[in-house]
Parts: structure tokens; sequence; C-alpha cells
């Protein structure tokens, strides 16, 4: 955990008290914390800031998320922010309400062929060997793939239409950093679903990771999946 990290946990901890409200916080730095006589029916995820080692080297691409839900998984979260701190954009979404981008209703792409797709994947690994041959098949046929290192950022990217999808099958990633942008991802018409095409319910907890595909649409998810080995 960095300095940054921290200050950006105990600034949205303090502006959340400051509203006089009782959650239990699942945050990625601090895990588990009950605030303000907690009620068990209020959970706040955070991951204070994702893309941490872009904020640390001046790359202006890293965001702050938050998601809220009536249980503690992530199938029940029900609002979600990610801020993209450096552009001053804040993406939400509330269930059944759809996805917005300073308040302006965003949609997924409607880009259906790998060779014009741009395909978020994240090869941040010191286990290429085994998520290598995973990706291989994806890797012949999508001709534009990118990591911009803040996978919270990137599935609201999916959400936005800026690019059709966003990879994660390293086991790696934390429910935290990406609880918020499943939501507003869904709510902008995208799909979420693990490499084998199922649903994804798992604990909220900072310990808890997970493989996820987001896509823009159904018919570029079908061929992600069909070149994405679980
Ligand atoms: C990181 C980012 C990055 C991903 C790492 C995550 P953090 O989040 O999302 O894109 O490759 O696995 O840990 O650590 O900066 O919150
Ligand atoms: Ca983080």
């Amino acid at each position: 955990m960095k300095p940054v990290d921290l200050a950006a946990e105990t600034a949205i901890v303090e502006t959340l008290k400051h509203h006089d409200v009782s959650f239990t916080l699942i945050s990625e730095e601090s895990g588990f914390k009950k605030i303000g006589g907690a009620s068990e029916e209020c959970f706040v995820t955070v991951d204070p800031i994702d893309g941490t080692t872009n904020l640390i080297h001046g790359l202006p691409f890293y965001a702050s998320s938050i998601a809220i839900s009536s249980k503690r998984d992530i199938e029940s979260v029900y609002a979600g922010m990610v801020a993209d701190i450096a552009h001053d954009v804040t993406y939400t979404a509330f269930e059944g309400k759809g996805a917005y981008r300073n308040g302006k209703r965003i949609d997924t792409s409607k880009e259906v062929s790998l060779d014009n797709a741009v395909v978020g994947l994240d090869m941040n690994t010191y286990q290429g060997k085994l998520v290598i041959p995973k990706v291989a098949g994806l890797f012949e046929k999508a001709r534009h793939i990118r990591h911009f290192g803040a996978n919270a950022l990137e599935i609201c990217y999916v959400a936005n239409g800026l690019i059709d999808a966003f990879i994660d099958i390293r086991s790696k990633i934390r429910t935290t950093d990406v609880a918020a942008g499943f939501l507003i991802v869904k709510e902008a018409n995208g799909i979420v679903t693990t490499a084998d095409n199922k649903a994804i319910n798992v604990p909220l907890d900072p310990k808890q990771t997970l493989d996820f595909i987001a896509s823009a649409n159904l018919e570029i998810h079908k061929q992600i999946l069909s070149l994405v080995k679980p």
C-alpha cells in the first residue's frame, strides 16, 4: 500500500462519515471496517485508487471506485461510481436506471468485428506461462489489444463505447477493483461473465479474486469466449 492509497481511503471514509451514514466498509486497503454503528444492510466496497502505479508515474489513468450493495456479494451491488480523477470524469450507475458519464447516459459499442474492435487485456502477471496459452487464440484474431493499467476505468471504457471489451483472466484482480465497474458496464448494455460464460457471483472481500470478460455486446462476447480458454 502506498501513502496515496491510504490518503484516498481516508478522504472517502471521512466524506461519508460527514454525511452521517452507517455502513460496513470493504476496502482494498484496510479490509472490513464498521463505520457509524454499521447496519448489516449497507456495504460500501472501495478501491481508493485503482491504477496506483500509473498515478505514481504521472500517467493520467487512474480512478477511485465505490460500489454500494445490500449484501456482501458482487451481484447485490445496486449503485456504483468510478471517478477518472485526472480527467474530471465520473461514471455512475444505479441498478435498472442505466449508466452515466458526468450525468449523460452512456451505451456500449455495437462493434462486432475483431478486426476493428479495441480489446483490453490485462496481461500484468507474474504467471505468464499459465495465462499466455489461454489467450493465444485472441492474439491471433484481435488486431488492437490494449492495457492501460486501471481495470475499474477500463471496464468503464467498455461501458462508454471507447473500447469493445476488457478481459482479465489472471485470477488476480480483486472484487474491490471491479464491483462498481461491473454494474456500470451492465447498466450500459454490456455483458460480464467468466471465461466459461458463467454469471459472476463472488463474495465482496478484498482477498477475493476473480476472472472476467466484459464485452460491449453479445456478438463480440461470443467471439471472445470462443478464443479464450478458461
Ligand atoms: C491494479 C490495476 C491494474 C491491474 C492490477 C491491479 P491497483 O489496481 O487495476 O490495471 O493490472 O492487477 O492491482 O493495485 O492499482 O488498485
Ligand atoms: Ca487500489
